[in-house]
């Protein structure tokens, strides 16, 4: 009964190998034909252990390994396909493969288990593709309608369901989430940042993940003639835009020491240099583990655009995307979890995360728990995301343990 590291670094190379762009990064954008190529390997491995494959409303996989107990609470173990555009090769991939490999060892192994375990692939977790994250685990749950994923649109125009047909996906299994039918989420998953590798420590216990609240801001002004508009006579979109974009930083570091904010995405239309901006959109992402912080970071951010679009004759539009509540995980989870490191010898640590996970929506039904794994110099979200075989392998170990316990 052991994790097979080889065969995880197989898996590993044979998913990123499906990428949209080999020179710079991993691009797996939910449904794209990377993403389907990628899906169809996990399908494939999930078959030949026999395991039963359905897709939930929302797009979501699950290969189910059927327990003694013919129906009892499932035991989920998964995380992400999809990758931000020129990502890296770990994140959500980490805690996929290694779900598939628990339940490889646990099948080939004939490890008794009354429960049924469930490898799961949430979709579009990242909101790279259609704008909101978390979207396939919140439509699961029903945390967000189905009937929405009409309306949230790529920027090509897809809807999320056109974009499930074109891959497809046809949705069998019609049930919702329910707390009845989950025993336990368990996510693997890389740490994103510093904490583990600054403190020696190769297992990092999840006690909190932080709050989200994501926003696209629409300024209009109007386009104009560059050479012919006075200064005066302006309504340059982009000056209201740099100007609220400059606060934001300043707004952060005043609400409180862990409240982060970031522009990652600025649209300038018509974008011509010599042309007025007549309406610039930009991306706002607001976090915090504790709720009134992000309230209040908001707050004096609409305050700002306020003031600055009134001053400027200009008009300003918020439309809410990704919305994560900040949760808690489950205390006797990271006890169980802590005490199975320990016989593995190995000092885990206690961590909050500051990115958003799948397991942050399903800690809503069920007790959850994540398994972080160093990411070296703390890089993410980037080409250079690295997180060592012999730490993934480690983490699968603690996660089969884990699995094991909960299910027997
Ligand atoms: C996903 O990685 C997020 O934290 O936004
Ligand atoms: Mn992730
Ligand atoms: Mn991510």
């Amino acid at each position: 009964m052991t994790v097979n590291i080889d065969r995880i670094q197989h898996d590993l190379e044979k998913i990123n190998a499906f990428n949209a762009t080999p020179d710079r990064g991993i691009t797996r954008l939910t449904f794209s034909k990377e993403y389907q190529k990628a899906q169809a390997y996990i399908i494939d491995q999930l078959r030949q252990i026999d395991a039963q494959i359905s897709i939930s409303h929302g797009g979501n996989l699950t290969g189910r390994i059927v327990g003694s107990h013919s129906r009892g609470p499932a035991v989920m173990l998964g995380s992400h396909l999809d990758t931000v555009v020129n990502g890296g090769r770990f994140d959500g991939l980490a805690g996929v493969v290694c779900a598939l490999e628990t339940a490889r060892v646990i099948v080939e192994g004939g490890i008794a288990h009354r429960l049924p375990l469930d490898v799961v692939v949430f979709a579009e977790e990242e909101g790279a593709r259609f704008g909101r994250g978390l979207l396939g685990s919140s439509v699961w749950t029903g945390a967000i309608d189905r009937a929405r994923l009409q309306e949230i649109k790529d920027d090509d125009g897809v809807s999320y369901l056109e974009a499930m047909a074109l891959a497809g996906l046809t949705v069998d299994d019609q049930d919702r989430l329910e707390p009845a039918n989950l025993r336990a989420m368990l996510e693997v998953h890389i740490e994103q940042g510093a904490t583990l590798e600054k403190k020696g420590k190769r297992i990092g216990l999840v006690e909190a993940i932080v709050g989200i609240n994501q926003f696209e801001v629409t300024i209009e002004g109007m386009a104009n003639h560059a050479g012919t508009t006075a200064m005066a006579h302006r309504l340059d979109a982009l000056q209201g835009a740099v100007r609220i974009i400059a606060a934001v930083e300043d707004i952060a570091l005043r609400t409180a020491a862990s409240t982060v904010v970031t522009v990652g995405k600025v649209v300038c239309d018509p974008g011509q240099s010599n042309v007025i901006p007549g309406r610039v959109k930009f991306s706002l992402d607001v976090r915090d583990a504790d709720a009134a912080a992000i309230e209040s970071a908001v707050a004096q951010i609409i305050q700002v655009a306020d003031t600055v679009c009134k001053d400027r004759g200009l008009t300003f539009k918020i439309t809410p995307g990704t919305r994560a509540a900040p949760v808690a995980l489950s205390g006797s989870l990271i006890e169980l979890m802590d005490q199975k490191a320990s016989e593995m010898q190995i000092k885990s640590l206690r961590m909050d995360s500051g990115a958003g996970h799948d397991t942050a929506v399903m800690a809503g039904l069920t007790e959850s728990a994540m398994i972080f794994l160093p990411s070296k110099d703390g890089r993410s979200h980037c080409p250079e995301e690295f997180t060592s075989p012999e730490d993934i392998k480690l983490g699968c170990e603690l996660l089969l343990a884990t699995a094991i316990e909960l299910s027997r």
